[in-house]
């Protein structure tokens, strides 16, 4: 082992996880519903029908789950706290029930030296916001900082860094444009109305941070993936132009620039509500902490004419693996993002909230391994290009394993695993894969064992 991949002091190793995709008990304890849970149970909404209301049962084996991951070696835990379990209607009545789940959590991480990192939004709306129009509904930015404020008084004592919002663009692309996600609609005038009012509950909840904890940080998580034409044709180029300001510049450029991508009012047309949109650009762009960036792939693009509306597609890259969603594996891109990052909005804080491939894992082999080779590539890669990635300037300060277990992978169910940790879903049995057993090695030499032939 040499010193060439070493991280820098005080690095973040960690995983991640989010509420509903891992908790199960969706209505323990006094918890409202929420929209993931309502979507999931409307037939033909999720694989097979599939929904939250097992996953991995953490809410009940918390205790075992946070004994693994100090097992694993994590110095932090990235988690989601489910809206509806401390506000079951969205506002208003606090649930002590649902506070204490998470004091339980939040303490049994720190008896064991474990960093909390809680997401305030990991999608699971009250299904009580939503009847009043969710995100479509301009009070969702007082009903979010709400919200933030219960959750920053309740632990913001031992929980010291924040994070507004999971990747806005999947909300907004997934759950208003194309419906693929909760809540489901297909609408192109309510997605950019969406994307607005996400990122004014973003910062009014920056906002209601700032006047509640005593200190701590606060960021944002998106969703980046650079995009790449296919071609050097004028279409294709165009496209990569429009496909780069629909999901990766539509939410960091208001946050940190203050302003809009022009490419929006092209791909959105009638659609795009210009002065709400500009309007609401002061209370977007508040001064935040960190960036998160949840980073699984890279985009090489062409033109498609049947690609409503960004008229932008993925073009196939036979000469690289892809992952069981359908996602090209090219580690170097990673090292792109994070260099784009920091030179379009200035060096700042930046964590790798999520990275990480849903692989087709053999079973648990008599001697309780479970070998996964190709996960345990993926992760050395994408390190080593985060590694890169600092030697090249960027301020990355930790990096989070997507994620701790096999879970919920939204519409698609319990069918695609992506757990560094697999999750028997009959017993619940955890069994760490090869990639954990690797990872735990990266943390425990701080990187150098990334220098070690594979
Ligand atoms: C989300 C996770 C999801 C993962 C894999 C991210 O978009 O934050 O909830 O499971 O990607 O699809």
């Amino acid at each position: 082992m040499t010193d060439r991949y070493r991280f820098p002091d005080g690095f973040l190793w960690g995983a991640a996880t989010s509420a509903y995709q891992i908790e199960g008990s969706p209505l323990a304890d006094g918890a409202g519903h929420n929209i993931w849970h309502r979507f999931a149970r409307t037939p033909g909404r999720t694989a097979n029908g599939e929904s939250g209301e097992v996953a991995c049962d953490h809410y009940r084996r918390y205790a075992d789950d946070v004994a693994l991951m100090a097992d694993l070696g994590l110095a932090a835990y990235r988690f989601s706290l489910a809206w509806a379990r401390l506000l079951p209607d969205g506002t208003g009545r606090v649930n002590p029930g649902g506070v204490a789940f998470y004091d339980r959590l939040i303490d049994a991480l720190l008896a064991r030296g474990i960093t909390p990192v809680a997401t305030l939004f990991h999608w699971d709306l009250p299904v009580a916001l939503d009847d009043r129009g969710g995100w479509l509904n301009p009070e969702s930015a007082d009903w979010f900082a709400e919200y933030t404020q219960v959750a920053v008084r309740a632990y913001g004592d031992r929980v010291k860094r924040w994070a507004t919002l999971n990747e806005p663009w999947v909300v907004s692309d997934g759950g208003y444009l194309h419906g693929a996600l909760a809540p489901g609609h297909r609408n192109i005038f309510e997605a950019p109305l969406a994307s607005i009012n996400l990122m004014r509950a973003h910062g009014a909840g920056v906002q209601a941070f700032r006047a509640t904890a005593r200190d701590g940080e606060i960021g944002l998580v998106v969703n980046l993936e650079p995009k790449v034409a296919a071609s050097d044709s004028a279409s294709d180029v165009a496209a990569v132009r429009r496909a780069d300001a629909y999901m990766n510049r539509q939410y960091l450029d208001p946050a940190l620039l203050g302003s809009w991508p022009a490419e929006l009012a092209e791909i959105f047309g009638e659609a795009w509500p210009t002065d709400v949109a500009n309007a609401a650009l002061p209370l977007i762009c508040q001064p935040i902490d960190f960036v998160g960036v949840n980073w699984y792939t890279r985009g090489v693009t062409r033109h498609d004419p049947g690609a409503w509306p960004v008229y932008a597609a993925p073009a196939r890259q036979p000469q690289h693996l892809y992952t069981d969603v359908g996602w090209e594996v090219y580690a170097p891109a990673l090292t792109d993002t994070l260099i784009w990052v920091t030179e379009r909005y200035g060096r700042r804080p930046i964590y790798i909230t999520e990275n990480g491939a849903a692989l087709q894992d053999p079973p648990v082999a008599r001697d309780g391994r479970v070998q996964d080779p190709l996960r345990v590539d993926y992760l050395r890669d994408h390190l080593i290009a985060a590694h890169d990635a600092i030697a090249r300037g960027v301020d990355l300060r930790g990096y989070f394993a997507w994620s701790l277990l096999d879970n919920y992978e939204w519409s698609l169910g319990f069918s695609k695993r992506f757990g560094i940790v697999h999750v028997n879903y009959q017993t619940q049995e955890r069994t760490p894969k090869d990639s954990a057993r690797f990872y735990r090695e990266v943390i425990r030499s701080h990187g150098r064992s990334l220098d070690a032939p594979p």
